[in-house]
């Protein structure tokens, strides 16, 4: 695990948005793994930015996102399908039928998600997954006591995570309580984790996860036994950890073959 601790939000972004583009640039074909939520924000202004300015070319590139909600119509404003068009997909050039976004309204809900798994593999397997963390360390919406070798299924919320979600739904009554999630094991199996978390509302659950116990009741801490993980994360986030001058350090010299 590797934990890089930037000036800002936009500095982390600006490099998790290096780090998509140079595996774009080497392999079109590249299969990303997509977050929604404030944290990713920014990265993906970056990317189409680097789409418009510096023709990065996501023709071929296939997209995979962590999560929706059930019940949820893809045109729906609060939806993931939404979410996703209105802040990345609308402004590059995706091909729509290369983008993979859990459906919400599937009636065989187990059906869909296994599914989804085999045409993670049909694809070649995610390249790089894009990952927030919630405030109760959940990754996708892989909630606490979530399996560690969890596949895609529905789960349920928990109160605090309702809580977090009830403003983009007018209120607590309306929240969807049921989602769509990748597995844990589902995103141990992509070949590099790039987690981002910004703010110090995050940095006591960044600590838990990077420092604290291999458990699942931190959903975020299976990230320890992936062989390529990256907590990309500011200042702010990095204010609890203990080992923080240790990851600066090594960061900063980073031999060049070891760069990024
Ligand atoms: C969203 C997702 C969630 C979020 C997490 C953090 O697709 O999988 O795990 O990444 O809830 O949300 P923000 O970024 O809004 O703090």
């Amino acid at each position: 695990m590797e934990v890089i601790i930037k000036e800002s939000p936009l500095e982390g972004s600006l490099l998790a948005a290096r780090i998509i583009a140079r595996a774009v640039r080497k392999d079109p074909e590249t299969v990303l793994g997509l977050a929604t939520g404030s944290t990713p924000l920014i990265l993906y202004q970056e990317l189409i930015r680097l789409h418009r300015e510096e023709q990065l070319d996501f023709s071929r590139v296939v997209t995979f996102n962590l999560d929706e909600y059930v019940g949820l119509p893809p045109e729906h404003p609060a939806s993931y399908h939404s979410f996703m068009k209105r802040n990345l997909f609308d402004h590059i050039n995706v091909a729509p039928e290369r983008i993979n976004i859990p459906d919400g309204m599937a009636k065989d809900i187990r059906g869909f998600c296994r599914e989804y798994e085999k045409k993670i593999i049909a694809a070649g397997g995610i390249d790089i997954q894009i990952l927030g963390i919630g405030l109760d360390g959940h990754i996708g919406f892989n909630e606490p006591t979530s399996s560690l070798t969890s596949r895609t299924r529905i789960k349920t919320l928990t109160a605090q995570t309702l809580q977090e979600n009830a403003a983009y739904f007018g209120g607590l009554a309306n929240a969807p309580r049921h989602v769509i999630t990748m597995g844990i094991g589902t995103i141990l199996d992509s070949r590099m984790c790039l987690l981002l978390a910004f703010g110090e509302r995050k940095a006591e659950i960044v600590a838990q996860a990077v420092e604290g116990p291999l458990m699942a009741l931190v959903p975020a801490s299976a990230l320890q036994l992936h062989p390529d993980a990256k907590f990309i994360i500011d200042q702010a986030a990095a204010a609890c950890l203990s080992k923080r001058s240790y990851y600066q350090y090594v960061y900063d010299h980073k031999p060049d073959w070891q760069l990024d």
